[in-house]
């Protein structure tokens, strides 16, 4: 058993983690800012479970880390077009609010320090046309957010050189599942489709992105944990690459219950500005140590979209 703290809880990714630690029967500090990307249900389930507590805090402002074995930061801004509208929230969030909880678990004893697990992004490498991006790979980020990313993973590794702070980083690729915001591109096109508008496209939709679910990435954390080294940077891949334009075809085919014309559903030639042509991470050092995802694309997308499109309002 582990007492844990869990940040940002009750978004996509932090509440598919919070439920996998829950059910491993883990005690869990649930930290939350609720922005407009958190869900007051997840709460509600949450706090059905006698070793779950919450506590509504911004991680850049919090002045009390409670005493747990481990931190898992999930707790982030996360759109890129956000990041490019106004990005004084992301480096607010992302990186001062890293900083803080580095300071908080730096000002514990030294064998009372929790060991951080930082959530980290691949998009911290940059783009790549073809091969895959290593752990050992410079950061090369595009975009504000993905810039605010990649300064928190150099943040980690000073405070860990300098305070000895403990960390883990993971950076999965794009994860999809169920109580993803919708402003995200699967969600974002089921929305588009009941709204009866076209789903925008950025460019001519051949953007290349690589697909790994929310529930492999919680087990894949769980994993590294159990099995895998301290103070190390681990890639996690979905394995499953398409290029976005791939992804909408599939969401019409699962919304329509067959194949219809992508031009007459999608508007193409959004531009969003410093784009990324392709991400894809090598994580064989996560693989080596036994972990494989079990999640298949096209079996989750088909609830994914009944879900959206018949349970889910904004
Ligand atoms: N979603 C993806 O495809 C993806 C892929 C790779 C890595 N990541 C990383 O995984 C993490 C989780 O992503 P997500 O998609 O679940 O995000 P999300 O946007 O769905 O949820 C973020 C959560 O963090 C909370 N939060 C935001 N600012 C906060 C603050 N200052 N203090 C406390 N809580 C705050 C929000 O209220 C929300 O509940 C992020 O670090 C993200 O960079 C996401």
């Amino acid at each position: 058993m582990k007492v844990v703290a869990v940040t940002g809880c009750l978004g996509f990714m932090g509440s598919h983690f919070t439920r996998a630690c829950l059910l491993r029967g883990w005690r869990v500090w649930g930290i939350d800012k609720k922005t407009y990307a958190a869900r007051s249900e997840h709460l509600e389930e949450f706090q059905h479970s006698k070793s779950f507590k919450f506590l509504e805090a911004d991680i850049a402002t919090m002045d009390h880390l409670y005493e747990v074995d481990i931190v898992f930061n999930f707790a982030a801004e996360t759109h890129v077009d956000n990041s490019i509208v106004d990005s004084k929230r992301f480096l607010h969030t992302n990186i001062m609010g890293v900083e803080n909880i580095l300071e908080l678990v730096r000002a514990k004893r030294n064998y009372e320090m929790p060991v951080l697990v930082h959530l980290s992004t691949d998009e911290v490498y940059g783009d790549l046309t073809a091969g895959n991006h290593r752990e050992t790979d410079p950061l090369k980020p595009s975009n504000p957010y993905s810039a605010s990313k990649a300064a928190a993973d150099m943040l980690i590794l000073g405070w860990h050189r300098t305070h000895g702070v403990p960390f883990v980083i993971v950076r999965p690729t794009n994860n999809y599942g169920i109580d993803q915001y919708p402003e995200k591109l699967i969600p974002k096109a089921v929305k588009y489709l009941s709204l009866g508008k076209k789903i925008p496209l950025h460019g001519d939709g051949s953007f290349v992105r690589n697909w790994l679910h929310a529930d492999d990435t919680a087990s894949a954390i769980l994993h590294i944990v159990e099995h895998g080294e301290r103070n190390t940077i681990y890639n996690v891949s979905g394995n499953y690459e398409a290029q976005n334009k791939e992804v909408v075809a599939k969401v019409l085919r699962c919304y329509f219950g067959k194949d219809v014309p992508l031009e007459d559903y999608a508007q193409f030639n959004y531009v969003r500005m410093g784009e990324d042509i392709r991400y894809s991470l090598d994580d064989s050092r996560l693989r080596e140590l036994g972990w494989k995802n079990t999640k298949n694309f096209d079996e989750e997308l088909a609830r994914i979209v009944d879900y959206y499109k018949n349970k889910f309002t904004w």
